[in-house]
Formats: structure tokens, C-alpha cells, sequence
């Protein structure tokens, strides 16, 4: 599939230095004094798709500088890149490609002290403009910098003039590339303002991305079958109302707080605990029950599954602590979690997946990280890679949990499938049925 974006390896990249936004933010644990990495998937996928590629082309660039963020500022997860780094050098060495990182040295809790200048300051600029050949530079979080999102209005000249950019404009003999397509909907400095630093390319992640999306957007094989769990509940409304009404999804499976909204809404008593879940992660609990009933009437019948049967367990639960239930049998006081679906309906959505030709799957199915709700996330996957490999379905999973939710597949398996790391910027093309819908994707230059 051709797409009219301007690709990363259409640029002359010989002897430039690479300025390139990519997605670092994963999972991190403080263990101790130490801040762990959990999954590095994204990372991984950065490193290998693009980072390694890069040094192999017969003309490579000199050097990388990579800006990336970890967390949302205000939340524990929003911390320093150092284990980032330190992953990327151990990874990088072995191909011979050396890493540096501005703050070496440094504890986490100074460099987050700096704020501001951790990201973008002289001694920041000097190091850029110092960088040996071969040699990825990657920046400190650039959501340590105020700038990054509070800019005035959504003109891309507003995000051209915040310290990150402007330093970056220092920097001779520059190619900027757009290398994140999941924070392709963040209308921020290190997003937009790249823009301002020449024709902004499409990185090879965000390309493999759009292409993905844009096949399953705009020439799906039928039958289509868009499958959504986890708990943004808005937006896969949103998006399962648009597959709906413009006829390009045949079917719909539902999961996680998606299926549960839908069964609240069609009077199926759910237990307290649940209730109160899904009335923390929606925006106003009326108005998406509303759009969850109008969904119903007009697609209910044959169109929308929702789960026959659930699986319940307590807090934290083993596999053997798993209790299954059909949803009209649920007791409002149960007070353990429901987290999965059940075994009746992981078999009825396994005859729908066996009859697709395009699958699109956004969002677990339940709470895969508990030992007791593995189950019905791990087989709806194990079968859409089972339709690729049979028949050549074409699969895409999206979500940022995407790559630990994948874990359980064998590595054949996960192969079948093609793989969007991005959580709310997939949707909101799943919402609009554009890519074109993330600000980002608009700031790339065109062919
Ligand atoms: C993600 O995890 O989806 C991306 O890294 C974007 O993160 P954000 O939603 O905090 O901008």
C-alpha cells in the first residue's frame, strides 16, 4: 500500500544528524534505588526497526539524537530515561553502534530536579553538536519540560518556539523524522514542533504503522471483524460506531469494560465492584450508557457480540481461583472482580475469528495480568493468529498493551500477527477511521 507521507528512507541521511521522536514510555518499577524496565517492547521494536536499520544503509547518518518521554508529568511513571538508555547501550553495542545519554552519572532525582534543562539547554546543545559518528544520543524525558504540552493554541509556529525546538534548530546539517505513530495524537512540542526543523519524515515504525492501519481502513478483506476490550470505554464505542455506520466492520467482538458497559446497558445487573470500575474510567456514566443502548438497538441483533458468560475471581487471584458465571447470574454483592469472559463465549467468538478475512483487535479482553483472566485474552489472540496463518487473515492488534498481552503466544504465533504499540492514538483512528485524525500524522510532509 502507498501512502503519500514522505519516508525516512527517501531522505539523504549522509553524514546528518538524525533528529528523530520515537516511543520509549514502558512500564517501570522502582526496585530499591533502581528504576526497572518491565517490558521493553516498544523499545525493542524502535531499536530494531529503525535504530540498527539505519546504521546499515550504504549512506547511514553520521549520528541519532532521540527524543522520547516516560510517563505523564504528576505520575509516578514519569520518570528519568536512564534505564532506557542503559537498555538501548547494552542492546546497541553488540552491533557496534555506541549510546550516550546527557546525565550519566547523575542520580534520577537531580536530573529531575533540572526540569527543564534536562531537556533542552547549552550543555545539552554542546553534547549534540560533540556526538561521535555512529553514536545515538537520546534526551532526557522531554515531558520533564513544561513546554512540552503547555503550549498556547495548536499553531505548529506555538510549538516551534519552546526551548526543546528552539535548541534543536542549532543543530546543523539536520533530518528530523516522526518515529512514534502512539504519540502521534499528542498535540506537543517534541510532536509537532519537529516540523518546524524541516520536512518532517515518517520514521519506518510509523510508516509500517500507517500502512497496517491504512489497509485495514481503506481495502479490507471481508469479512471484517472488529474485536474491542480493555477499559477505554468512550473511545471503542466510538470506534465500534464508526466501523458500524460506515458498513466496514461485518461483526463486532466485545470485551473487558467495553463488553461489560454494553451488558449494563442492555439491563444486565453487574456486581457494585464492577459498576464503580466502569464508572472511573468513563467521562459521564449516562451519556456512554446512552451511546452503549442507541448501539444496541440499531446493531445489536447480529452485528454487536457481548459476552454470554464471565469469569470472576478475587483480587490478585490464582488460575484455580477462577469461577465462571453467565451474565444473568451474577449477584450484585459478589465481591470479587470480573475480569475475564467465559469459556461459552471465548468458543462463540472463536467461529466468528474463523470466518474472517480482516481482523482488527483493540484492547484485552479482560485482566491478563492476573493469573485467573489470562485465559480469554490469550485464546481470542492464539485464534486471530490461527486465521493468519490457516488463511492469510489479515490481523492487527493494537493497544499499549499490546506487547505484554502477547507474551503467552508461542514466537511463530506472534509472527501471524501485525502488531500497532499504540493505545489511544489507535483508537482515535479506529474512532475517526483516519490516521489522518492524529496531528502528527497532518505535520509529516508529503511526497
Ligand atoms: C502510549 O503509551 O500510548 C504513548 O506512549 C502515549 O502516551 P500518552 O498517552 O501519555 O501521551
Amino acid at each position: 500500500m502507498t501512502v503519500p507521507y514522505l519516508a525516512l528512507d527517501e531522505a539523504d541521511l549522509a553524514g546528518k544528524t538524525l533528529i528523530m521522536r520515537v516511543d520509549f514510555n514502558s512500564p517501570v518499577e522502582e526496585v530499591g534505588d533502581d528504576l526497572v524496565l518491565r517490558d521493553t517492547t516498544r523499545i525493542d521494536d524502535h531499536l530494531h526497526t529503525s535504530v540498527m536499520p539505519l546504521f546499515e544503509l550504504p549512506k547511514p547518518p553520521r549520528n541519532i539524537v532521540l527524543l522520547a518521554h516516560q510517563g505523564r508529568p504528576g505520575r509516578d511513571d514519569c520518570t528519568t530515561l536512564l534505564p532506557h538508555f542503559v537498555y538501548c547501550r547494552d542492546k546497541l553495542r553488540s552491533k557496534g553502534i555506541e549510546t550516550a545519554y546527557v546525565w550519566e552519572g547523575s542520580g534520577s532525582a537531580a536530573v529531575r530536579q533540572l526540569g527543564e534543562e534536562a531537556v533542552a539547554s547549552a550543555d545539552v546543545l554542546a553534547r549534540i553538536r560533540s556526538l561521535p559518528e555512529r553514536t545515538v544520543l537520546l534526551l532526557e524525558n522531554v515531558r520533564f519540560s513544561e513546554a512540552e504540552s503547555n503550549v498556547k493554541g495548536n499553531q505548529p509556529a506555538a510549538f516551534a518556539d519552546t526551548p526543546l525546538i528552539r535548541m534543536l534548530a542549532e543543530v546543523n546539517n539536520r533530518v528530523v523524522a516522526l518515529d512514534g505513530f502512539s504519540v502521534g495524537h499528542r498535540a506537543q512540542a517534541s510532536v509537532v514542533g519537529l516540523a518546524a526543523l524541516g520536512p518532517l519524515h515518517a520514521g519506518p515504525v510509523v510508516m509500517r504503522e500507517i500502512e497496517q492501519l491504512s489497509q485495514a481502513l481503506e481495502s479490507p478483506k471481508a469479512p471484517m471483524l472488529l474485536i474491542v476490550g480493555g477499559a477505554k470505554v468512550d473511545d471503542s464505542l466510538s470506534s465500534m460506531q464508526v466501523f458500524l455506520e460506515q458498513g466496514k466492520a461485518d461483526t463486532v467482538l466485545t470485551g473487558g469494560l467495553v463488553g461489560l458497559v454494553l451488558l449494563q446497558a442492555q439491563g444486565i445487573q453487574l456486581n457494585e465492584q464492577t459498576e464503580t470500575n466502569i464508572a472511573a474510567v468513563t467521562r459521564d456514566l449516562s451519556q456512554t450508557l446512552a451511546k452503549a443502548r442507541a448501539l444496541m438497538d440499531s446493531f445489536g441483533g447480529n452485528k454487536i457480540r457481548v459476552p454470554v458468560d464471565i469469569a470472576l475471581g478475587p483480587q490478585l487471584a490464582s488460575a484455580a481461583q477462577r469461577a465462571e458465571l453467565t451474565v444473568n447470574r451474577i449477584d450484585p454483592h459478589d465481591p470479587r472482580h470480573i475480569g475475564d469472559i467465559g469459556l461459552q463465549t471465548i468458543a462463540q467468538y472463536a467461529c466468528d475469528i474463523a470466518q474472517a478475512n480482516t481482523l482488527v483487535m483493540n484492547g484485552p479482553m479482560g485482566r491478563y495480568e492476573w493469573p485467573c483472566f489470562t485465559r480469554g485474552n490469550e485464546e481470542i489472540l492464539r485464534y486471530a493468529a490461527y486465521a493468519a496463518q490457516a488463511r492469510n487473515a489479515h490481523v492487527l492488534v493494537g493497544g499499549g498493551d499490546t506487547g505484554a498481552s502477547l507474551g503467552a503466544l508461542s514466537a511463530e504465533l506472534v509472527g501471524q500477527v501485525n502488531v500497532c504499540s499504540s493505545g489511544k492514538a489507535f483508537l482515535e483512528v479506529l474512532a475517526t477511521g483516519t490516521v489522518e485524525s492524529l496531528i502528527g500524522v497532518r505535520m509529516l510532509a508529503r511526497r
